[in-house]
């Protein structure tokens, strides 16, 4: 599913990206771009990340 509709990022993007170390909303905006437009995406993003890191 997209999380980010002005990037087009999709939550496997996301996780993938956490997997490979992004840690922070930083890692996502520079990585992938997310959050850096109308930033409505940022909540969902930020959840996915927690999600991530809590499982491993
Ligand atoms: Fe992500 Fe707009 S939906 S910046």
């Amino acid at each position: 599913m997209y999380v980010c509709l002005c990037k087009a990022i999709t939550d496997k993007q996301i996780k993938d990206a956490a997997f490979n170390g992004a840690a922070s909303m930083r890692c996502l905006n520079k990585e992938l771009g997310v959050a850096t437009q109308c930033g409505k995406c940022a909540v969902t993003a930020k959840q996915i990340l927690r999600e991530h890191h809590s499982q491993v």
